[in-house]
């Protein structure tokens, strides 16, 4: 049964953390990479889009403890936990869609998202990236780590068969649920180049978890 974004992850609080540390492959690599990508000057502006619980920005602040944050998820059950764990530091927290929130213009020094963007289309995250683009700084930068389909096959499967579960279940309105319809590389990479990056590169890989700095 498709579940809504927000309720699939409230239903798994209890055990998000414990799950994504122990049955996501190479994620005690990726989170610490994901971090040591981030600026290190102090006080520097980060938004983290599809931010949970948090467990990308517990890396970062071991490496830059004073940095500002701004997290936008849509489940406030997985926001609580966060602001729970970070108890003191500046951190503001935005309830609602990263796709609905406005970021402003020249306001983030980087951002970064870590396995949240695995469920939207090209067209869709063509519109948020140019306005991420629009939100950093010059010189800003956006770190993506996510997994990603292996080929166009696999990715056009994961799209068709959501297709086919809403119509199963009757579901014709365009709220988010929770179903993983990866991108290939190639085609994430497009998406962020033709919302105005500069440049888009893998910086690493563990099996289809990549790792993607892209330059404003
Ligand atoms: C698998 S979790 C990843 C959380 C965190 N980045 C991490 O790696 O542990 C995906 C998160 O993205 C959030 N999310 C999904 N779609 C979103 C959207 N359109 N706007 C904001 N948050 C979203 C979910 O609520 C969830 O907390």
């Amino acid at each position: 049964m498709l579940e809504k974004m927000s309720d699939f992850f409230e239903a798994r609080l209890d055990r998000y953390d414990e799950h994504m540390m122990t049955d996501i492959e190479s994620a005690n690599e990726f989170y610490p990479f994901t971090a040591r990508q981030l600026p290190t000057a102090k006080n520097s502006l980060i938004l983290d889009l599809g931010c949970g619980t948090g467990l990308e920005l517990q890396e970062y602040y071991k490496l830059n403890p004073s940095a500002r944050i701004t997290g936008i998820d849509l489940s406030q059950g997985m926001l609580t936990q966060l602001k729970q764990k970070f108890v003191g530091k500046e951190i503001t927290l935005i309830l609602g869609s990263y796709f609905d929130v406005p970021l402003g213009e020249n306001v983030f020094d980087a951002a970064v998202s870590v396995e949240s963007l695995h469920h939207f289309k090209k067209e869709e995250k063509i519109g948020l990236y140019s306005k991420l683009h629009i939100a950093l700084r010059d010189n800003g930068y956006f770190i993506l780590t996510d997994y990603f389909s292996l080929s166009d096959e696999e990715e056009q499967m994961h799209r068709q068969n959501l297709i086919t579960l809403k119509a199963a279940q009757g579901i014709t309105d365009d709220e988010f649920y929770h179903y993983d319809t990866p991108l290939t590389v190639k085609h994430e990479i497009e998406a962020l180049i033709e919302a105005g990056f500069t440049s888009a590169e893998v910086l690493n890989n563990w099996g289809a978890t990549y790792t993607v700095k892209a330059i404003k």
